[in-house]
């Protein structure tokens, strides 16, 4: 049994399948043919923190599949009310056949895994949020691959990160480790990045730069993230100063290649972390993104349970 808790679990031929299998999924969900290989399974969806493309794209592709959804979170559920992880996890997946969890602390994550008996999927974690990077390598693929298979497309690319040493960076950071791409950093004082938590083979995969303009340099893709993740609500007031120089704007962008995407996780706040001529521009492509979650996450799923298909599937 396998879990899906950070980039790093899985291997380049298991990216490489998951790619393929996402484009043929997309293919029929665009074409409006039926993809039903989950017929029966339960997905419980745990959330900790607010979501709407987590939620939206997890439930509705999971019932494309045939499958049904349960969805708890801590306020209407006995996590709130401190029922250990452990508990709740042997109970939980004694009655479903997946679970899908976004939380705080990775250790929480890992709790409940260690102590499950079916498959487990970070949704989001203060540390990581691998099925959004899995998304946005897809979406990078599907709008620069110039003929070439999705790792091929991503192989030496350049990814300019702007903004928090969050968990959407950390995973950056392992995606371009396995992937071999570059990640240039730039991160306000005191908001770096840790890669120790990323647990990095090596440190070729990227360069911090203390200039957000410097990091945009040359970059296939620019992408950032909001100044002030969930969790971090009480330092909100002292994040807006530090982050003050690095909103992504049309400056920025234009120190990139001239075809470089623009990406963000959402939810955006125009004005902050991007300007609007650059998330409303020609260069974001911030809606596939959005949407891909939902396309990619079934190809996950669906590995997760059933393991590798045939396209005839
Ligand atoms: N990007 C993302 O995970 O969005 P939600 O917080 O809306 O789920
Ligand atoms: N870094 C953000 C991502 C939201 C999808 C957060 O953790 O709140």
């Amino acid at each position: 049994m396998k879990h899906y808790l950070q980039f790093s679990d899985f291997t380049l031929e298991e990216y490489a399948y998951i790619f393929q299998r996402t484009v043929h999924i997309k293919h029929k969900f665009k074409t409006y043919q039926k993809h039903r290989t989950l017929v029966d399974r339960t997905l419980a969806m745990i959330f900790e923190k607010a979501s709407t493309r987590t939620r939206v794209s997890f439930e509705a592709g999971m019932y494309q599949m045939g499958g049904s959804v349960v969805n708890l979170t801590t306020g209407d559920s006995q996590l709130g009310r401190s029922e250990p992880i452990e508990d709740s996890a042997k109970v939980i997946s004694r009655m479903v056949d997946l679970v899908m969890i976004r939380t705080y602390g990775q250790d929480k994550l890992t709790a409940f895994a260690n102590n499950s008996r079916v498959p487990v999927i970070n949704g989001l974690t203060n540390e990581f949020h691998p099925c959004q990077i899995l998304a946005d390598l897809f979406t990078f693929f599907e709008h620069r691959n110039f003929g070439k298979s999705p790792l091929e497309s991503l192989k030496g690319i350049v990814v300019a990160w702007v903004g928090d040493g969050n968990n959407m960076a950390n995973s950056w950071l392992q995606a371009a480790d396995l992937l071999d791409f570059k990640v240039h950093v730039s991160t306000p004082s005191g908001y770096e990045i840790d890669p120790s938590i990323s647990g990095l083979k090596s440190t070729h995969s990227f360069k911090v730069f203390a200039d957000p303009r410097e990091a945009c340099k040359g970059a296939d893709l620019v992408t950032t993230d909001v100044w002030t993740s969930m969790g971090y609500e009480a330092e909100n007031e002292k994040r807006q100063k530090a982050f003050a120089n690095w909103c992504v704007n049309p400056e920025m962008m234009s120190a990139a290649k001239p075809d470089a995407l623009f990406m963000h996780c959402l939810p955006a706040h125009r004005g902050e972390e991007v300007s609007a001529e650059v998330i409303d521009g020609p260069q974001s492509v911030v809606w596939d993104e959005a949407e891909n979650r939902m396309h990619v996450q079934k190809a996950l799923m669906e590995y997760l349970l059933l393991g590798r298909q045939t396209d005839s599937a």
